[in-house]
């Protein structure tokens, strides 16, 4: 049952212009935000109006974003001054970037880190200046390697390198995981190797995460991979055979600009002084997340295929190999994807047991057409619905959940992943408030795909964004 306040709600989201929620103009890379790329990122005045329009309509002290990715949520919440904070999810990138991008630091003690860095590379720079300078020809010669091969340099780079340092008395720690060589060249493995080795150097440990966010930014720079996309394709050959950057420059490019964005986000923050936590759970599951905890939960969650969209984990993949967070062996690196929503395949038929007439009738397409691409749409939903209900049971009674989703086309059938998500909440004691439309400018999506996956074949996707407006009874 709708409340006189539901009402009033319902009311002010119908009065807003129709591009309310566009956000064209807007600049959603500041503070914080701005120190990292990630896939699909949730646009920022997105959920500081979520916030701000709701904070008229209930008392919010706390906030949950259960697909948090690079923490876009946790930032507003904090500029928001919301006491209680938390965030969740499997990528172990997402968690690092959301930890550093929601921890104040000491400005002082964070300059005075980047310039003793500065001096220590700009030392080691110098003493390795002609090894960085020669290194890619030598080895050429001496092995007469093809560093755009998969073979020899590609699988084998660890093992050239040490013999390039033992040969030329240089001490360093080498990264040893599967196909550096593919993508990286050597002059950028020494360099990169040099960079992190002082990174690590730094005892505070806030102020070496932030900065080792910068380290895994400027990776994604230097390697061979084709830029501006987010799987992880190799760039041409000949293009790698001519790529040269200057591993140094682009490094620091990225601390000094991530070093102005603390600089911006304290200005903003002040003597903040919500609580931010940050879990790593899959959000099918949220075991260390409170229960009836939540006054809002601001969410978007993955759109459901990363083989033709968004893949987090390929996203993710050299900076968590030269990061070497959390421990994490290369296999586990590689898994990333296969954990995520969707992971599990049903190659071989399933049972539809959801409850969600809008999903059934849209399976029943596309199973006639492809049965196991109806597998990949089942697995993904079926995800979804665990975590509507964790969720809600996350959820204090009477609080909002704001659930940002794309409408995905699958063998030209329209997944109306809106309508879905209303009618699996209805069994987790979840009501339909409102549901809001938006266009997508901003999000950095490709915009084109395959949905039958046939080479040259290519509709629009993605270019309607809604938000689905539930609430706890
Ligand atoms: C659309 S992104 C969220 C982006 C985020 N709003 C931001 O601004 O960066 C979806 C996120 O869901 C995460 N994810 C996918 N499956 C998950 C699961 N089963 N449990 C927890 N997180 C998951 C992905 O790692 C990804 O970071």
């Amino acid at each position: 049952m709708l409340t006189e306040n539901d009402k009033n709600l319902i009311k002010e989201l119908g009065r807003f212009p129709i591009d309310y929620w566009d956000f064209k103009e807007e600049e959603t890379k500041e503070y914080t935000h701005g120190i990292h790329n990630y896939p699909a990122v949730m646009v920022a005045p997105i959920s500081r109006n979520i916030i701000k329009l709701m904070k008229n309509y209930t008392t919010i002290n706390s906030l949950l974003d259960p697909f948090s990715g690079s923490g876009t949520v946790l930032v507003e919440g904090m500029l928001a001054n919301i006491p209680n904070i938390a965030g969740n999810d499997i990528n172990p990138l997402a968690l690092f970037i959301s930890q550093a991008k929601t921890k104040i630091l000491d400005l002082k003690e964070l300059n005075k880190e980047i310039e003793n860095l500065k001096g220590r590379l700009n030392n080691k720079e110098k003493l390795y200046r002609k090894n960085i300078e020669n290194i890619d020809n030598d080895l050429k010669k001496q092995y007469n390697l093809n560093f755009t091969s998969k073979d020899n340099w590609g699988s084998n780079a660890y093992e050239y390198l040490q013999k390039y340092c033992n040969e030329n008395k240089i001490n360093l720690n080498i990264p040893n995981f599967k196909n550096i060589g593919y993508w990286f060249k050597p002059k950028v493995i020494i360099s990169l190797s040099i960079i992190k080795e002082e990174v690590l150097k730094i005892k505070n440990l806030d102020i070496r995460n932030y900065i080792l966010v910068s380290f895994s930014e400027s990776i994604r720079l230097v390697s061979n991979r084709r830029n501006g996309e987010f799987k992880l394709f190799r760039m041409q050959s000949e293009k790698v055979e001519q790529f040269s950057p200057n591993v140094f420059y682009e490094f620091f490019k990225i601390v000094d600009r991530n070093k102005e964005k603390m600089q911006e986000f304290i200005d903003k923050v002040g003597d903040n002084k919500s609580t931010v936590k940050i879990f790593s759970d899959n959000a099918c599951e949220l075991n260390n997340v409170p229960n009836n905890e939540y006054d809002l939960i601001i969410t978007s969650p993955p759109y459901g295929d990363s083989r033709t969209t968004v893949a987090y984990g390929e996203y993710s993949r050299l900076s968590l190999q030269w990061l070497n967070l959390y421990e994490l062996t290369d296999k586990e690196i590689l898994r990333v994807d296969k954990t995520l929503m969707g992971g599990a395949k049903f190659n071989k038929g399933f049972e539809m047991n959801l409850k969600s007439e809008t999903l059934k009738k849209s399976l029943d397409v596309i199973k006639e057409l492809d049965l196991k691409r109806a597998g990949d749409v089942y697995s993904f939903y079926k995800d979804l619905d665990s975590a509507i209900e964790k969720i809600s049971l996350k959820t204090k009674k009477g609080g909002y959940q704001f659930w940002v989703v794309g409408n995905r086309t699958v063998k030209n059938e329209l997944l109306k992943t809106d309508e879905i998500i209303s009618e699996l909440a209805e069994q987790y004691n979840l009501e339909t408030i409102y549901t809001i439309n938006r266009n997508i400018p901003n999000k950095v999506m490709p915009s084109l795909n395959s949905p039958t996956n046939e080479i040259g074949k290519k509709v629009t996707t993605m270019t309607m964004e809604h938000i689905v407006i539930l609430k706890k009874v």
